[in-house]
């Protein structure tokens, strides 16, 4: 039996946000290049948005490269922005198929010209499509989305078009790359590292945390179930007590 079947579809998670992580690590123990590993994670990738797109998750955010990642070394990094480039020219025939609307998150100007022109010819493309929205991060770290965040509401209190005495969650959240979304209900990350690494730190404030030892490029759709299932079984408080949120 799939653990799909256990799966409450009444109460899944609208946003699931994932740390694709120990591409490198399966790689090596394969005896292979880094770059192996991220080609194989590629499988990961389609199976976790197909998984969500037929469950029901209308959002799904994939931590795919990180502010910090530009510190790899060079061929590493041009090796994953070919084999961006590659997949999202591949692939997007599969989102319009499946009803997916890719989207991204991230200093998109930092990426190599050819990978902006992809990226927002496949962003176009699947722009109406409503079934998920694939939110890829890329050049993406939170504190980058924080500072310039903080930059724009600094400017209109700077020009009088807000009073500090205005600042608050709400206004905040509308200054951040990830306004148009939701927050995460579940984070997932794989490889068995147990930390949040920059990615959304404000969004994930009440998010469930999800840790798997599984690498990336053997995370499958099952994985996928065991995740939302273990979330389904958490009691989710948000500061109040268990009588509280009990209470019909
Ligand atoms: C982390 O593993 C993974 C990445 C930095 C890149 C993720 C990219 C992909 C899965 C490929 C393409 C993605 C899309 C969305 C088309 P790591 O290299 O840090 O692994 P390690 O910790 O074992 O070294």
């Amino acid at each position: 039996m799939s653990l799909k079947d256990k799966i409450n579809l009444q109460k899944l998670p609208k946003h699931i946000a994932i740390i694709m992580d120990g591409n490198g690590r399966w790689a090596k123990g394969k005896g292979k290049f880094r770059i192996f590993g991220h080609q194989n994670g590629v499988k990961a990738v389609k199976e976790s948005a197909e998984a969500c797109a037929e469950l029901g998750v209308s959002y799904l955010t994939l931590y795919a490269f990180s502010t910090e990642n530009w510190s790899r070394p060079k061929d590493e990094i041009n090796a994953l922005m070919e084999l961006l480039v590659s997949t999202i020219r591949k692939e997007t025939s599969t989102l319009q198929k499946n009803n997916i609307r890719l989207k991204a998150i991230g200093d998109l100007m930092d990426l190599p010209p050819k990978c902006q022109r992809e990226l927002q010819e496949a962003i176009e493309e699947t722009k109406n499509n409503t079934r998920l929205t694939l939110i890829l991060a890329l050049s993406y770290s939170a504190k980058w989305d924080m500072v310039n965040a903080i930059k724009q509401i600094a400017e209109k209190a700077a020009n009088h078009q807000l009073h500090p005495q205005e600042i608050n969650d709400m206004l905040i959240d509308q200054h951040l790359s990830t306004k148009d979304y939701p927050h995460p209900e579940l984070m997932i990350r794989t490889s068995g590292e147990q930390r949040i690494s920059n990615f959304l730190l404000w969004e994930l404030a009440y998010s469930e945390l999800y840790f798997t030892p599984v690498l990336w490029p053997d995370f499958t759709r099952e994985h996928l179930y065991e995740a939302i299932f273990d979330y389904q079984q958490r009691e989710r408080r948000f500061g109040k007590t268990s009588e509280q949120v009990l209470k019909p």
